[in-house]
């Protein structure tokens, strides 16, 4: 039964599991098998011909394990690998810069919208392009903030430290009137709150700042449903962990972005 086969997910490392909470919050009964290229992480400070590289064999091994659909929940392999993922594999592939674009442009009222997210997202042009062709009145701002994946991965998400880091990499938008700001990086989830209280210090108390994750989950049930493709049944549906290095380590700090206790889930560790 093709319903009942997994949601493949993968990033980089472990930011995805941001948007995989999500896709299980959203589709509680889709089993989910998550790889985390966490021997090959950062993905966002190389060249995008490596990232294409990385993506292919990612997508190739959630392909070998039966994956029924992909969800691409690294933005920087969504901004350069996408379409090539699509033209090459014969399921349907879902990234995470088109829903949120779309969190964005429904967030903004200044119609200035500004996005922070790594140097490979921001230099693929990506978040601009899907904007435009989701509402070309919406003047995109991107800017890198690559801080903040270290501090994530640290679990440094509040106090001084990324408070500073927030304050430096979002006073530029000040002067652009930008009212809604889309975190357009797996990690800056987790920095939300700081993130949103700085952004209402320097940009306004009025400032939205939105992310790709619940859009994508939204989106891959609105798939779902097209294609008559989810899974039956009501059951809470199974997760596997995957990783391509240090397993013991992405279990430790893999229910703080998920969102749930999966210590006693075995993380397998994989060659790709
Ligand atoms: N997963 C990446 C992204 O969303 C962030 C971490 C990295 O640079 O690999 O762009």
């Amino acid at each position: 039964m093709e319903q009942a086969r997994p949601i493949g997910v993968f990033d980089s490392g472990l930011g995805g599991l941001t948007v995989a909470r999500a896709v299980r919050a959203a589709l509680p009964a889709e089993h989910l098998v998550y790889l985390g290229d966490t021997a090959r992480v950062p993905y966002g400070t190389r060249s995008a011909h490596t990232v294409i590289r990385y993506a292919r064999s990612c997508a190739a091994h959630l392909q070998r394990r039966g994956a029924k659909l992909l969800v691409v929940a690294c933005n920087t392999v969504s901004a350069v690998a996408l379409d090539m993922l699509r033209v090459e594999l014969d399921i349907p592939v879902l990234g995470v810069i088109q829903p949120g674009a779309r969190a964005g442009v429904e967030a903004t009222r200044s119609q200035r919208l500004g996005v922070i997210a790594t140097r490979g997202t921001v230099a693929s042009g990506a978040y601009v392009r899907a904007t435009a062709a989701l509402d070309p009145r919406v003047e995109v701002f991107a800017r890198e903030a690559p801080l903040f994946v270290p501090l994530a991965e640290e679990g440094w998400v509040e106090g001084p430290v990324p408070e500073a880091v927030a304050r430096r990499y979002l006073a530029p938008f000040a002067q652009e009137g930008v009212d809604a700001l889309v975190l357009g990086c797996t990690h800056y989830p987790l920095l939300r709150p700081v993130i949103e209280a700085v952004s209402a210090e320097l940009l306004g108390p009025g400032t939205r700042v939105v992310d790709g994750a619940e859009a994508t989950a939204a989106a891959l049930a609105a798939l779902l449903e097209d294609r008559a493709m989810g899974v039956e049944g009501s059951e809470r549906g199974g997760m596997e962990l995957l990783v391509t290095d240090l397993p013991d380590r992405f279990g430790e700090v893999a229910s703080r972005f998920l969102g749930e206790d999966v210590s006693g889930l075995e993380v397998e560790q994989v060659d790709l």
